[in-house]
């Protein structure tokens, strides 16, 4: 057979294309990359040869070898070819400071042509960038990019420093099943037909939760897992159907004992992937906190801009849209905007209103405070009085303006949490480098579903409810806090867990308020409440959204920037045009016939 192409024979390369630099002056060497883009000047080529250590410039020069120079006048972009040549300094006024190699290049002695390639689909230099569809079918190019392959080196250290926390921390890795039982994290599951079992199915976990639980169960003590968890649910940018987890699961002890493995674990993975000191303990507020002064569960504390109760004031009002809303069990809440009375344009206030009531609110009231009044068109319903408190409670200047919803407290809290956001972002006040971290604790243990006309668990079903609280059990069940907990990182909730209920007796109490009966508990877990009759000891866990974590920590806005081979946001993946039709007969093998639309 005649190819057209090189062979590598026993060439090995010397360097990477981002390792030369001035020291190396004089050095022989011998690189291998892609063809990044080329200038052929007739007499001298200048080839930027790319690899994943970085790129460096290599230059054809018929004084160095003319039978080289003439091979070379046919390399294209991301051709792959292997060099020999020898590293010269560059001339004065010729280095390129923003390259790490800026300061060298290679003149090439000898060249060998490993491999052509189609016309690329797009630049992978990202000079002119194509559709995100058209880069998803062609991954691998993208992959190519610098800045792309930069994120999944970030992500290798990041695991690689969690691995060496815990084990230090005596943890062992254990692997649980894919093939499994559904799991309680409540999504919807993706199955799997059994064929030797027909008219049965697997379910893909959601989490190891049941397993890692099991393994406390048997002894193991500590346990961790880089897991895959897979959840059909609606996607957005910081969720896909299969993602993964630092999951984590300790036996005697609780939620301190947790808390601080994942401390010394963040600690140390901003210390080496980043460069960066937190300061740990990471501090805390309760949920109940959080609400009330960020509207969510997951605050953004990069900056202030905190909700505040202004029902006192609002209820004193003739505004009839405020006293209706306190009349009706519900609230008024505000935040205060510093300084931006002047650069809130009436259009740009109407912008935000639409964006409240978009979150289901009924209105967003606005006050601009000047230097002795109140410019707002709800000013005429407040006498002096309400004005000066109002303006206290608010700690309200001139100049600043107020931003008012009054609503249903739920309602009222979502809008006003998501605007301060919507806000921040607008007036960019969000330091990008700031880390700001969070744990928010004693999370509601059960939560009234409004379509399903019945109390579910917030987390899980086998998260213990604080001690203290046990005695609301009973009569007022949604006022019982748990012992879970999520770790936020600057607004996003990076993780979460809760000590597990380890006695069936209140297990069983638990299954009765949820309307859970023995029977359905058996069906879906019983194989796990069989097993925690067997002598399982305290435990406590929690599991962290690893693409999530990376994401924030290499500054990237979707998580398909983190993960090597992402879905879309119809959960398929575009190289390999998963998910696709099977054969007939495979569905034959596995007893299944598809219903017709
Ligand atoms: P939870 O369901 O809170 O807890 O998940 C833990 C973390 O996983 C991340 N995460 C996701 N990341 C990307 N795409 C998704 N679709 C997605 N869903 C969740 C989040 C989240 O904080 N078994 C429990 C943990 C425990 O109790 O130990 C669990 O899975 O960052
Ligand atoms: P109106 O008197 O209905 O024109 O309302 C006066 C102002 O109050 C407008 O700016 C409305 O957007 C605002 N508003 C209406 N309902 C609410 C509400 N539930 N919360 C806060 N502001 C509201």
């Amino acid at each position: 057979m005649s190819t057209n192409i090189d062979t590598l024979e026993n060439w090995e390369r010397t360097h990477d294309c981002g390792s030369l630099s001035a020291n190396n002056a004089g050095t022989e060497v011998l690189l291998m990359g892609w063809v990044n883009g080329r200038r052929d000047l007739g007499s001298l080529i200048f080839i930027d040869l790319r690899d994943r250590g970085g790129i460096t410039q290599i230059v054809f020069d018929p004084k160095v070898s003319v039978v080289t120079h003439e091979k070379a006048h046919v390399l294209r972009n991301e051709w792959v070819i292997a060099i020999k040549g020898k590293v010269s300094p560059r001339l004065k006024g010729q280095e390129n400071p923003k390259m790490p190699t800026g300061d060298i290049e290679v003149f090439v002695t000898d060249l060998k042509i490993l491999n052509r390639t189609e016309v690329p689909p797009f630049q992978v230099d990202g000079a002119v960038d194509a559709s995100e569809t058209l880069r998803l079918k062609y991954r691998y190019l993208e992959l190519r990019r610098p800045r792309l392959f930069e994120n999944f080196r970030k992500r290798h250290q990041v695991v690689s420093s969690i691995r060496e926390c815990l084990n230090r921390n005596g943890f062992l890795e254990v692997e649980t099943p894919f093939l499994t039982k559904s799991t309680p994290e409540g999504a919807r599951d993706y199955l799997v037909p059994s064929r030797v079992n027909k008219g049965t199915f697997y379910a893909l976990p959601q989490s190891p939760q049941l397993f890692k639980q099991i393994l406390m169960v048997a002894g193991f003590d500590r346990y961790y897992q880089v897991a895959r968890c897979f959840r059909d649910e609606d996607l957005r940018a910081d969720r896909q159907p299969e993602f993964t987890q630092i999951d984590l699961e300790m036996s005697f002890t609780g939620e301190e004992g947790v808390m601080a493995i994942f401390e010394e674990m963040m600690k140390d993975l901003f210390k080496t992937v980043l460069g960066k000191e937190i300061a740990i303990p990471i501090p805390r507020m309760e949920y109940t906190e959080a609400m009330d002064r960020f509207g969510c569960d997951r605050p953004d504390m990069r900056f202030g801009m905190e909700l505040k109760d202004i029902s006192g004031i609002a209820a004193r009002s003739d505004f009839n849209v405020f006293r209706q809303a306190l009349e009706t069990g519900g609230c008024v809440k505000a935040i205060k905007v510093e300084n931006a009375a002047a650069d809130f344009s009436r259009k740009i206030l109407d912008e935000l209103s639409r964006f409240v009531s978009d979150l289901g609110a009924k209105g967003l009231a606005w006050i601009k405070i000047t230097d002795n009044e109140w410019q707002s068109p709800i000013a005429k319903f407040f006498n002096q009085e309400n004005i000066s408190g109002l303006n206290k409670i608010m700690d309200a200047r001139p100049g600043d303006l107020l931003l008012i919803v009054a609503d249903k407290i739920k309602v009222a809290n979502q809008a006003l949490g998501m605007l301060r956001l919507e806000v921040a972002k607008r007036l960019g006040i969000i330091e990008k480098d700031a880390l700001s971290f969070l744990w928010v604790t004693r999370f509601p243990l059960l939560e009234y579903d409004e379509n399903e006309g019945r109390l579910q668990a917030v987390h899980h079903p086998f998260t213990a409810p604080l001690i203290e609280d046990l005695h609301l059990l009973k009569d007022s069940p949604e006022k019982v806090r748990a012992r879970a907990y999520d770790l936020v990182l600057n607004g996003v909730e990076i993780g979460g867990g809760s000590v597990r209920i380890h006695d069936m007796s209140l297990q069983d109490e638990i299954f009765k308020i949820l309307g859970i009966t023995r029977e359905a508990a058996d069906r879906k877990f019983g194989f796990f409440l069989e097993a925690l009759k067997y002598g399982a000891p305290p435990h406590a866990g929690m599991a962290i959204g690893l693409d999530r974590l990376v994401a924030i920590m290499v500054g990237a806005e979707s998580l398909r920037e983190v993960i090597a081979f992402p879905k879309t946001s119809s959960a398929s993946c575009l190289m390999s045009d998963a998910p696709s039709i099977v054969e007939e007969s495979q569905l034959k093998e596995l007893g299944i016939g598809l219903l017709s639309e």
